[in-house]
């Protein structure tokens, strides 16, 4: 099978470091590197954890390359302490085997994407779209030999998890979400109104734990661990891992081409979703997912030996 060049762009983040597991579970992608950003939590954290995560797959191979520590142009954005005090709900990881790089992730993104032909490598984001924006600003035409983005983020008919319409990754940094959304690429939006429907409950955490990989084992302690940090509710919503699963398979997807912008502005709102007013390109947008059947790959995904 050939395997798709692939970078992970994250800040782990509980549903991140579930996301990632899948990924490197999948011959699929072939990762060429994980850029992180703040988010979740601050930047040297986010870094160190995606060092963390290889460490336990034994994939130090894969090289971290730490990116933006705050928001483009506003002030750093306060968090809901959900992810626990080391943003991985305190489950236990090793140690990164390696180092990150020195480089900033903008700049290895455009090396990167440079480097390989045109529409041959895929951004798989997870988090706020900083890093990205930062690339659309220092490198656009390396921006646009992007493959494919494909990017969780957003609320359409579902009310938002930081405002009433705005959802997280695109509240801590709404100008930059801005400048991704309109620069034309080749976009897969995940809003919540998918990942709130691809939900872990506590009968799905013990089968992870059964299968005893060590992607699995740590994936079910990751999902218990968000349901200590989190209340209300018997499963919850694995949000990034549904980026991947979009990756892997997008029949379990419905998809509509929309024209998006991003209230920019200061109140409680700001990161929400609106029609664009201007003639930009319109991009995909996931509506519908099959929940069992997205749960089913990837827990197979998870468990593989
Ligand atoms: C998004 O926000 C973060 O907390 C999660 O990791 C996910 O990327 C969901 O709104
Ligand atoms: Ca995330």
């Amino acid at each position: 099978m050939s395997s798709r060049a692939t970078i992970i762009d994250t800040d782990p983040g509980i549903d991140d470091a579930v996301a990632i597991l899948a990924a490197l579970a999948s011959p699929e992608f072939d990762v060429l590197g994980i850029t992180t950003v703040a988010g979740n939590i601050g930047i040297a954290t986010t870094t160190r954890n995606a060092g963390r995560i290889l460490a336990l797959v034994g994939r130090g191979d894969v090289p971290v390359i730490p990116g933006a520590a705050g928001p483009l142009s506003r002030k750093g954005f306060d968090v809901a302490d959900i992810h626990g005090y080391d943003g991985l709900g305190g489950v236990g990881f090793p140690e990164p085997a390696t180092p990150p790089r020195s480089a900033h992730a903008a700049n290895w993104l455009a090396d990167t994407l440079k480097a390989r032909p045109a529409g041959s490598v895929d951004i798989l984001a997870l988090g706020p779209l900083t890093n990205i924006a930062q690339l659309l600003v220092d490198e656009p035409e390396s921006a646009h030999r992007v493959g494919r983005i494909i990017a969780m983020g957003g609320a359409i008919r579902e009310p938002g998890n930081i405002g009433p319409r705005s959802e997280f990754n695109m509240a801590a940094d709404p100008e930059a979400a801005e400048a991704v959304l309109a620069a034309g690429l080749p976009l897969t939006l995940i809003p919540l109104d998918v990942t709130r429907k691809v939900r872990a409950d506590r009968a799905y955490v013990e089968g992870l734990r059964g299968a005893g990989t060590a992607a699995s084992r740590a994936s079910a302690d990751l999902i218990a661990a968000y349901f200590q940090t989190t209340t209300g509710g018997e499963s919850r919503p694995l949000h990034d891992p549904c980026v991947m699963l979009m990756a892997l398979a997008p029949r379990l997807f419905g998809c509509e081409d929309m024209a998006l912008s991003v209230d920019c502005g200061e109140t409680r709102d700001a990161g929400s979703l609106e029609p664009a007013s201007d003639a930009r390109r319109p991009f995909s947008v996931a509506l519908t997912v099959d929940g069992g059947g997205a749960l089913s790959l990837l827990a197979a995904r998870l468990t593989q030996r």
